[in-house]
């Protein structure tokens, strides 16, 4: 008897070691990004670790003021598992959560990403809805209290042609800006819906309504009056789906020194491992600027390129 209550009490105590407790959920807003599919060999147990060095790690060197994201590939990473495009799209934004996160902790204060490009709604009706129903709902999400922007004192901006979303949607852009509008440690550029050239045409426009001489307008001119004009010039530009277009993204804004970085992953599956090489670009070409100016006698001359 004694044998056999010995034997039940080792099995329940070894199903129990089997069987961890679920760890607790994150607080809300608590979003990391993956360190990416090619370190998966690394145990799970050492990625918060192993995420945490590289923060610190960055956070020792020069960082980029502004960077900005095409995210391309939600669909054709939701058609490989035969899963809805929706699916995708829904994997896309969560992605976009835990990217902001990780870029905020690096203390980057601006962030432009393309969500919603005007000739995206000439796709399918069901899947623009999707898309317009992400904005109607999960926008104001991010920008509640506690949540990620309010945590780390962003502002989002939606830019674009905002007259051609819904008015519904229209007013979840309002009401996700006014809520996080007193932050001021930094600028989330939502591009929706929006062109490039629509931009620039716009920002033409406006310049010349406001020139008392057209003939003496400037870069600077036109340049004060785009949509991510109270953001600093564009650092890095990185697009996901090892695509290389820029899809007429801020083709005004990488005109001159950003570094364009196209990786391989599908958006919804991006990681830590993917962001690393422009940041580390970034900080190289820094300090070769500061050891280049130490050496130079007088300003640089600018080669244009
Ligand atoms: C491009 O992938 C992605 C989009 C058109 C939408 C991007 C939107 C998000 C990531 C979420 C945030 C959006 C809103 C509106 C709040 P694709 O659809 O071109 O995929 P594919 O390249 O595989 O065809
Ligand atoms: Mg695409």
């Amino acid at each position: 008897m004694l044998v056999i209550a010995y034997a039940v009490q080792l099995y329940t105590s070894a199903k129990r070691r089997r069987e961890p407790q679920d760890p607790p959920p994150p607080p809300a807003g608590d979003v990391h990004l993956p360190l990416s599919s090619c370190l998966s060999w690394i145990p799970t147990i050492c990625h918060p670790l192993l995420r945490s060095l590289v923060i610190h790690a960055l956070r020792l060197g020069p960082r980029p003021h502004h960077v900005a994201f095409i995210m391309d590939g939600n669909r054709r990473s939701a058609r490989v598992r035969n899963l809805p495009v929706r699916v995708g799209h829904e994997e896309g934004f969560e992605a976009l959560k835990r990217v902001l996160s990780f870029l905020l902790k690096l203390d980057i204060p601006h962030v432009t990403v393309y969500a919603f490009s005007i000739e995206n709604f000439n796709r399918d009706p069901g899947e623009v809805d999707a898309l317009l129903d992400m904005a109607r709902t999960r926008l104001v999400e991010i920008c509640q209290h506690g949540a990620l922007l309010q945590q780390h004192g962003v502002q989002i901006r939606v830019i674009g042609r905002r007259d051609l979303l819904p008015p519904d949607v229209q007013a979840s852009c309002s009401e996700a800006e006014a809520l996080t509008a007193q932050n001021t440690r930094g600028i989330l550029n939502l591009c929706c819906p929006y062109t490039s050239q629509e931009e620039m045409a716009t920002a033409i426009k406006r310049t010349i309504d406001q020139a008392s001489d057209p003939a003496a307008i400037t870069e600077d001119d036109i340049a004060a009056n785009l949509y991510t004009a109270d953001s600093p010039p564009l650092d890095i530009l990185i697009r996901t789906s090892g695509v290389s277009r820029l899809s007429d993204f801020l083709l005004w804004q990488a005109s001159e020194s950003t570094i364009l970085h196209f990786i391989i992953p599908n958006w919804p599956d991006i990681g830590v491992a993917d962001i690393l090489p422009p940041l580390l670009s970034y900080q190289a070409e820094v300090w070769v600027d500061k050891v280049a100016n130490v050496f130079r006698w007088g300003p640089a001359a600018d080669t244009g390129l």
